[in-house]
């Protein structure tokens, strides 16, 4: 009898634990598809609007469109979302906690020893939350205003000492990490 128990402890216990994890993987990919929805739009933005009024013209497509978009995905999919880096541009909104920091600098060690970025990503289940974050990698686009000081158009260094005097989002080459987009939700 007691082995009977024994067994069915054991089993039920391993069938929780399937369960966790098939809950942990949805969860994670729900994360994901949160977290790759804007990217893309943003990135289309960008070159359009660069294209036609200069990285300077398209600055209110990072400052503006961005959070907007973003504050639209969290109301459809109810994940708040946010973008964080190391070297922030917007001081306001752009501090990685510290759980968000210690990805970062994960992220940056694992590019520099030969990853994809593209495919950096943590998902965690961190008490009544699951949180979830993805690499940004620098393309050619974003140089024209996270790229070397010597690189950026006297228009956009200007633009950009204006609107964020603390900027530390300058200085990136392609392929390194820009930042984390970092979605939350509440389980
Ligand atoms: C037209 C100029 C421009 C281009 C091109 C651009 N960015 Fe930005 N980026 C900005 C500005 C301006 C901000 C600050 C936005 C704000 O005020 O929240 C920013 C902020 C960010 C942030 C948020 C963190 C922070 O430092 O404030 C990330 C991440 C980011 N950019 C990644 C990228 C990536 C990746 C690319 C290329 C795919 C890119 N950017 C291209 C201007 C640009």
């Amino acid at each position: 009898m007691k082995i009977f128990l024994l067994v069915g402890a054991v089993l039920s216990t391993s069938f929780a634990a399937t369960l966790a994890h098939a809950n942990d993987e949805a969860l994670m990919a729900e994360a994901r598809k949160v977290a790759t929805t804007l990217p893309p739009k943003l990135i289309v933005a960008l070159q359009d609007e660069i294209k036609k009024s200069g990285p300077e013209g398209a600055i209110p497509i990072c400052k503006d469109m961005a959070p907007k978009m973003a504050g639209e995905i969290s109301q459809q999919t109810g994940w708040k979302i946010k973008r964080v880096s190391l070297k922030a541009r917007n001081d306001a909104r752009a501090i990685p906690d510290p759980w968000e920091k210690a990805a970062l600098e994960d992220f940056d060690k694992r590019a520099a020893a030969g990853e994809s970025p593209a495919k950096l990503e943590k998902g965690e289940k961190i008490g009544n939350e699951y949180r979830f974050v993805k690499a940004l990698p620098v393309q050619a686009l974003c140089l024209n205003c996270h790229g070397p000081a010597d690189q950026l158009s006297p228009a956009i260094k200007a633009a950009l000492g204006q609107h964020y005097p603390n900027d530390r989002a300058t200085g990136y080459s392609e392929g390194q990490i820009r930042g984390v987009i970092s979605v939350r939700k509440a389980l």
